[in-house]
């Protein structure tokens, strides 16, 4: 059995997937697969940053001017070998991607390839899906490459969106989904991907 890899988590926001990927490393699916080393943080993160800190993770606030060479070498200071954003909104620059190809996931709150890409996070995207007049909505998990939300797709979870849903009502049905099918997609990915390719060489 292998020892759990570094996990870190990318935030920008309210932090619910972080706290459900923290909660799942301690005593869910991802105990004894994955730990969270640590939580790069861009500067709006406040509530997901405090949340982090709380739970005793160390944080790395990141914005342009630090670099990404800097962020790198702190990524690889704390040996991460997998990165998860969660709700994180800047776009992951292609050094990162090219570095950790294959090994940055990210959770969007639709059924991609609808209603992804730039712009399109938080309300917006579920703004947008009441517009179409979608009849189901969901989350899904993909792999991150140098686009917006253009990845290979993972899994996928449907919601139903009903007829007098407002945006709020939506996210709050679809984050809930988003809490268990983030956990169990990467402790998935984890078993069938990394530690197959790892003890393939
Ligand atoms: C989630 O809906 C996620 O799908 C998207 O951003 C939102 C982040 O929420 N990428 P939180 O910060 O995890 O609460």
């Amino acid at each position: 059995m292998s020892a759990p890899l570094n996990l870190a988590i990318f935030v920008s926001g309210v932090g619910r997937n972080l706290m459900a990927l923290n909660e799942s490393c301690c005593s869910g699916e991802l105990a004894g697969l994955a730990r969270i080393v640590l939580v790069v943080s861009s500067a709006s993160a406040g509530p997901a940053r405090e949340g982090a800190s709380t739970a005793g993770i160390d944080t790395f606030l990141y914005s342009r001017d630090i670099g990404c060479p800097r962020l790198l070498e702190e990524l690889s200071r704390c040996e991460v070998v997998l990165i998860a954003l969660a709700g994180y909104l800047k776009l992951i620059e292609p050094e990162l991607v090219s570095r950790y190809r294959d090994r940055i996931l990210n959770i969007h709150p639709a059924l991609l390839p609808k209603h992804g890409g730039k712009g399109m996070y938080g309300l917006h995207v579920h703004r947008a899906v009441l517009d179409a007049g979608e009849k189901e909505t969901g989350a899904t998990v993909h792999v991150v490459d140098e686009a917006y939300d253009t990845g290979r797709i993972l899994a996928q979870e449907r919601v139903a969106v009903k007829a007098d849903d407002t945006p709020e009502a939506l996210e709050a049905r679809v984050i809930e989904i988003e809490k268990t099918l983030y956990p169990r997609t990467i402790a998935q990915y984890i078993e069938e991907t990394i530690h197959s390719t790892n003890n393939s060489h």
